[in-house]
């Protein structure tokens, strides 16, 4: 019935990576680490992530001409995506400038490139890999328009729709009412808040619980707040839950969202309800985080297991 577990339309990107021990202020310059390129990007992070798991996955996104675009062709297709929608030219690839920092933590200047014109038009194109998906998952690294173009397509399919809000922009009103569930982390969840006039987005000390809660009243049909290694924050019509995180030695944080977010997915799709597949996302997320890079350092269904 479905070709795939998983369509995901997002963003393609090359990951130029320098380890700091402290990040520059204003007019400083620091030294850092020999400059390291990975394949990344929102969109493809999810689809490799997934598609590594197990899960059947196809990738409407869009690439430059040039090798970045090939890291990036070459990594989906070792991961085993489906990457027919994988739509090149335009202009150069997407990159991200990527610092980490000596607890593993990351600070992201993404230059859109080709990902910026992927537009509805394309979405269109790819009509017949959107129906043919159990989930469609998305991100905001794309153009608003494409984003809104694709879900409408879903939700006329009756497809579930996934939405990770990052980076966050305000949401249109149709967007938000099919995103089952959106997906924010603590930032992301404050602006989002903070745009609707939500005073929960003002709160400090902040409460997850109350984050999800008020999110959920703003239209999705349920919430995910992720909390790194603190787990994450449910909510849906049954109500508010916490997920416990794990507790692992992180080296790179870099795209463990994405992999938490693509594991979230497809679980739903296979017909786990949000606690079930919140749970196992945790445990890839807390995978992705004890090795460098976002898409090599996802793992397999079978080291999940063996956690
Ligand atoms: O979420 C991590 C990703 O954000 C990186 O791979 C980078 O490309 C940016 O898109």
């Amino acid at each position: 019935m479905h070709a795939y577990d998983l369509v995901v339309v997002g963003s393609a990107n090359a990951d130029l990576v320098v380890r700091v021990d402290r990040r520059p202020g204003a007019g400083e310059t620091v030294l850092g680490s020999d400059l390291v390129t990975h394949a990344g990007g929102k969109g493809a992070n999810q689809a490799v992530a997934a598609a590594r798991l197990g899960a059947t996955t196809g990738l409407l996104a869009r690439v430059g001409e040039d090798a970045h675009g090939r890291l990036l062709a070459d990594s989906l297709g070792e991961a085993g995506v489906d990457t027919r929608g994988l739509l090149v030219g335009g202009a150069p690839t997407g990159v991200a400038l990527i610092t980490v920092d000596p607890s593993g933590n990351n600070s992201i200047v993404v230059s859109p490139g080709a990902n910026a014109r992927l537009t509805p038009e394309d979405v269109d194109r790819a009509g017949p890999l959107l129906a043919a998906a159990r989930v469609v998952s998305l991100q905001l690294e794309i153009p608003l328009v494409t984003v809104a173009a694709a879900v409408a397509t879903a939700a006329r399919g009756g497809t579930r729709v996934v939405l990770n809000a990052s980076p966050p922009v305000p949401l249109p009103a149709e967007v938000l009412a099919v995103c089952d569930p959106l997906v924010v982390n603590e930032h992301e969840a404050a602006f989002l808040l903070r745009v609707a006039g939500d005073p929960a987005g003002e709160e400090s000390p902040a409460s997850p619980e109350r984050w999800a809660e008020a999110l959920l009243a703003a239209g999705p049909r349920s919430v995910v707040v992720t909390l790194g290694a603190d787990g994450a924050v449910l909510a849906d019509e049954t109500g508010v839950a916490r997920v416990a995180g794990l507790r692992v030695e992180a080296v790179d944080t870099t795209g463990a969202g994405d992999a938490f977010t693509a594991a979230l997915a497809w679980r739903l799709g296979l017909g786990e309800n949000l606690t079930e597949a919140a749970r196992f996302a945790v445990r890839v997320g807390a995978a992705a985080v004890t090795r460098p890079g976002a898409q090599e350092s996802y793992p397999t269904f079978d080291e999940v297991a063996a956690r």
